[in-house]
């Protein structure tokens, strides 16, 4: 048995990644059918499985795991629980199966051992440095809330797929987007739809002297990067931090363990089409080291991202996926960045599990002779 795969619709011209299967049942899967499924991941990045109401999230649980069969953790480990972080807030694992969280909006009640939780779809309000007008809410204006691959980063290697499944959805309606970055940027979105970028398309669209500086750069995060950032605001895209002094000191943190710190190469290969990804959690970043020397500014290091990443999530990049009911989304999070994005009311409801797990690899560096095709005579080489 195999079944068919048709390319993501969406209006956006950059947007070359993603595909959708409707003649598949997950809880029914064979062997054969996940290995098409894997390696579709790997190769389209983002796989909406259509009409998959029935999915039970033992079955999440073990197609999940599937990707990743020695490991048995969340990719956050238990770090996310940690009442501060700013993961703590937005997931509660399942009581039954722990390593499916539960994330959504409104009250759900008698939901899969769960009597009752209240659920808030995150805002920008809370993590964005500027905010929407209360107005501006009002008329359906919105933000993207984080741009983020799911990573604990820190003792943890981030996780190589991540299932997010569309349980409920509220009614739709739309909502604009807007970026607040100077620019007039705007995105015309469905109700809380998932964004995504391509890391691939990422890397692609640098000029020459940014991919060389890419790939001469290693990206340090933080120790205990979400306790680290809690109380630090996000620029108005939701693409990184502005600077305010306001990370926590080493002595607000638990007990750092040097071995735990994670430092990972700018740019990753991707394990089944080779090629290229630009894969950074920018909020989480505390420096980044080029030609084995350290920045050691939070400023620079920063604007330098924001340099480097920006161009990746210009509107005609982004694919804003319309949830409905019953989609189950698998997508290569070492491949992609994404976010959640929209503004609730008490009135709607949304209900949506999330499934992945920590890796017991680290992500695949790019060597000399994967990126022998980008050198190019034409450019100087950037000094920071
Ligand atoms: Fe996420």
């Amino acid at each position: 048995m195999t079944f068919t795969i048709q390319p993501l619709q969406s209006n956006q011209p950059g947007v070359d990644f993603g595909v959708s299967v409707s003649d598949l049942d997950l809880e029914k899967i064979t062997d054969d059918e996940f290995k098409q499924l894997e390696e579709a991941v790997y190769t389209h990045q983002v796989v909406v499985v259509h009409n998959q109401g029935h999915v039970c999230p033992k079955t999440q649980y073990n197609i999940t795991k599937r990707f990743e069969p020695e490991v048995d953790t969340y990719g956050h480990g238990a770090q996310h629980r940690a009442e501060q972080s700013v993961i703590a807030r937005d997931l509660s694992p399942l009581p039954e199966v722990p390593q499916v969280q539960l994330l959504g909006h409104g009250t759900v009640r008698d939901y899969q051992g769960i009597k009752e939780r209240k659920l808030t779809h995150p805002n920008h309000r809370v993590f964005h440095q500027t905010h929407l007008t209360d107005e501006q809410e009002a008329e359906g204006k919105t933000r993207f809330y984080r741009w983020h691959m799911d990573a604990a980063l820190y003792k943890l290697n981030p996780p190589k797929v991540t299932t997010l499944f569309g349980v409920k959805n509220p009614e739709p309606r739309r909502q604009t987007l807007l970026y607040d970055d100077g620019t007039d940027d705007t995105l015309d979105v469905q109700l809380g739809t998932t964004a995504f970028i391509s890391g691939q398309k990422a890397f692609e669209i640098l000029p020459p002297d940014m991919k060389d500086l890419a790939f001469r750069t290693k990206v340090k995060y933080a120790a205990h990067p979400y306790l680290w950032m809690s109380k630090a605001r996000a620029r108005s895209t939701g693409l990184g931090m502005v600077c305010e002094g306001k990370e926590l000191s080493h002595e607000e943190l638990p007990p750092i363990d040097e071995d735990a710190i994670k430092i990972y190469p700018m740019l990753w290969k991707n394990p089944v089409t080779k090629k290229i990804h630009l894969q950074v959690h920018p909020a989480a970043v505390e420096d980044l080291i080029i030609d084995g020397k350290p920045i050691g500014d939070l400023k620079k290091v920063r604007d330098l991202l924001y340099q480097f990443q920006r161009p990746s999530i210009a509107p005609a990049n982004v694919y804003a996926h319309e949830w409905q009911d019953g989609d189950f989304v698998l997508f290569h999070n070492r491949g992609v960045l994404h976010s959640v994005v929209g503004t609730l009311k008490d009135t709607d409801t949304r209900i949506f599990q999330q499934c992945n797990m920590a890796s017991a690899d680290d992500p695949i560096p790019v060597t000399e002779e994967d990126f022998a095709p980008y050198r190019t005579e034409n450019f100087t080489a950037i000094k920071v």
